[in-house]
C-alpha cells in the first residue's frame, strides 16, 4: 500500500494571475497559517525585484533561487506557500513541495490571464509586444507540468473567495486522509 502523504502545509502553483497569492493569503487567515510567497523570499534574500534579476542576472540564475527558497521551506509547517509561475515545471520542485504539502494548482484561459495581468509591469515574462501569444505559448509549454499538481482547479468565473472556499475544503480532507 502506498505510504500516506506528509501534508504539514498547502501550496499554490499555476500561471500567473490565475490568483494565488489573493487566494493563499484568504486560506491563510482561515487556517491560521503563514503565508509565504517565494517571489518575496527571492526579493528579500537579493535585495532585488525579480524585474532586475531577470535583467542583470538572466533566468537561469532566478530558478537556482527558487528552488533554494524551496528547499529552505521543506521541514517547516503551517504555511500557506504561493509559488512563482514556473516553479513546479521543474519537477525536483514539485517533488519538493510534495513532500511536505499538498500543491494545488489554479488554472485560467489565456484570455482570462491577459485581462488579471493587464497593465502589470513586475512580471517580466509578459514584458512582450504580443502578450496574448505569450501566456498561449507557456501555457502550452507548462500544461502538462501543471497537471502534476494533486489538484488542477479552473478559477474561470470563480471569485477568489470561491476558490479559496474549494481549495479550503480539499486541504482538509487531504489532511484528513494523511492522518
Ligand atoms: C513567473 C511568474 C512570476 C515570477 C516570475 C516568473 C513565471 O510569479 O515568479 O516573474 O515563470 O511564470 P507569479 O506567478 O506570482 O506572477
Amino acid at each position: 500500500m502506498a505510504e500516506p502523504r506528509t501534508i504539514r502545509n498547502l501550496a499554490l502553483a499555476g500561471f500567473m494571475g490565475t490568483g494565488k497569492s489573493s487566494v493563499g493569503q484568504l486560506v491563510a487567515q482561515e487556517l491560521g497559517f503563514e503565508f509565504v510567497d517565494t517571489d518575496a523570499m527571492i526579493e528579500a534574500r537579493t535585495g532585488r525585484n525579480i524585474g532586475d534579476i531577470f535583467t542583470e542576472a538572466g533566468e537561469a540564475l532566478f530558478r537556482r533561487l527558487e528552488t533554494e527558497v524551496l528547499d529552505g521551506l521543506a521541514a517547516r509547517a503551517d504555511m500557506v506557500i504561493s509559488t512563482g509561475g514556473g516553479l513546479i515545471v521543474n519537477p525536483a520542485n514539485l517533488a519538493s513541495l510534495k513532500s511536505h504539502a499538498l500543491v494545488a494548482c489554479l488554472w485560467a484561459t489565456p484570455a482570462t490571464i491577459l485581462e488579471r495581468t493587464r497593465g502589470h509591469t513586475h512580471r517580466p515574462l509578459l514584458q512582450d509586444p504580443d502578450p496574448l501569444s505569450k501566456i498561449r505559448e507557456l501555457l502550452a509549454q507548462r500544461e502538462k507540468a501543471y497537471k502534476q499538481a494533486d489538484l488542477l482547479i479552473n478559477t474561470e468565473s470563480r471569485s477568489i473567495r470561491e476558490v479559496a472556499q474549494h481549495v479550503l475544503l480539499q486541504f482538509r480532507q487531504a489532511r484528513e486522509k494523511s492522518g
